[in-house]
């Protein structure tokens, strides 16, 4: 039964610390959500027999439901968490607004859409689990992105350090030590979409010499679970460094990416590489607490436009 009251929820931005690319073709990536920057998603009554009208305020759109076409991200999140309720399309004002950087790596489509699902399903009285919540929001990327690996909408939903294989059930990753990310933007977008396609036509062409790579960043990401569950920070760095070299192998890094990954390194950085689908977007630099000013200096002067810090805290 729909409630009258306006209802609230939000939703983190990601970054992707080990794995990207190599998780598509089922191999494990380590994310951890990023809760500086956030998507917030508020839905209010509106007058009988208005439907429900969806606006994103930092985009200056505003869809009805009843007319948006069936690939229309906002509306399609409404219509896939009214189906999984069961419910009648209320009458309702959704409006969405994010502070989280679009097309660079940092899961935007998948926080609005968390954000979205969750206030929706609460202005209708319902509360869902995470579990439930990522398996709705994969089904909105699989429109964004085409063969999403299910990781953003996993680490968002759960708002958690998250070790993820495709197909296989979410683990939580436990923190023994707490450490610190930089993250630096090229200001350059970057669409996941033609990224991964990008690299699965390089799988086509050699799948023996991607399956390589695939496996090597495997082993790194295996290597960083452990290094993250037993507090071993000074790995982390150098396994950062890997994974970045074998990203350039597989042609998805950028001038300005490794320009950022560089000027973190010769700054202080116990490691960098980029972050998500690359050729554009973001990167991340593993920095000690007392070197962070120092090391964001060094990223802005070397041209990233925003600099985040982040720091991934410890579990019990
Ligand atoms: O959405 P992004 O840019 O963080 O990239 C997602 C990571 C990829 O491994 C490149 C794609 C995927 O679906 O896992």
């Amino acid at each position: 039964m729909s409630t009258v009251f306006p209802h609230t929820a939000s939703a983190p931005g990601k970054v992707i610390l080990f794995g990207e690319h190599a998780v598509v073709y089922g191999r494990p990536a380590i994310a951890v959500p990023v809760t500086q920057v956030r998507a917030t998603a508020t839905v209010e009554p509106a007058p009988p027999r208005s439907g429900l009208t969806l606006i994103a305020s930092d985009l200056g759109k505003s869809v009805s439901l009843a007319t948006a076409s069936q690939d229309e991200p906002l509306a399609a999140a409404a219509r896939i968490t009214l189906d999984h309720l069961s419910s009648p399309e209320p009458d309702a004002t959704l409006t969405i607004s994010s502070t989280i950087p679009i097309a660079s790596g940092l899961g935007s489509g998948a926080a609005v859409s968390t954000a979205l699902v969750r206030a929706l399903a609460g202005f209708l009285g319902h509360t869902l689990e995470p579990a439930e919540i990522s398996t709705l929001v994969f089904e909105v990327e699989k429109i964004h992105h085409g063969t999403p690996s299910g990781i953003d909408n996993t680490v968002v939903a759960y708002e958690q350090p998250v070790y993820f294989v495709r197909g296989h059930p979410v683990e939580r990753l436990a923190v023994a030590a707490s450490f610190t990310l930089l993250i630096g933007d090229t200001g350059t977008h970057s669409s996941t979409k033609s990224v991964v396609d990008h690299v699965r036509q390089a799988w086509k062409r050699n799948p023996a010499r991607c399956d390589a790579l695939f496996d090597q960043i495997a082993d790194v990401a295996e290597e960083a679970r452990r290094a993250i569950e037993t507090g071993d920070v000074d790995a982390l760095g150098l396994l950062m460094d890997e994974n970045h070299a074998l990203l350039i192998e597989l042609d998805v890094s950028s001038p300005q990416l490794d320009e950022l990954v560089d000027a973190a390194r010769f700054s202080g950085a116990m490691g960098a590489k980029l972050s998500g689908a690359g050729r554009g977007g973001n990167m991340i630099a593993l920095v000690e607490d007392n070197l962070t000013e120092e090391v964001a200096e060094a990223l802005r002067e070397a041209g990233a436009v925003q600099v985040i810090c982040t720091t991934v805290t410890t579990t019990e």
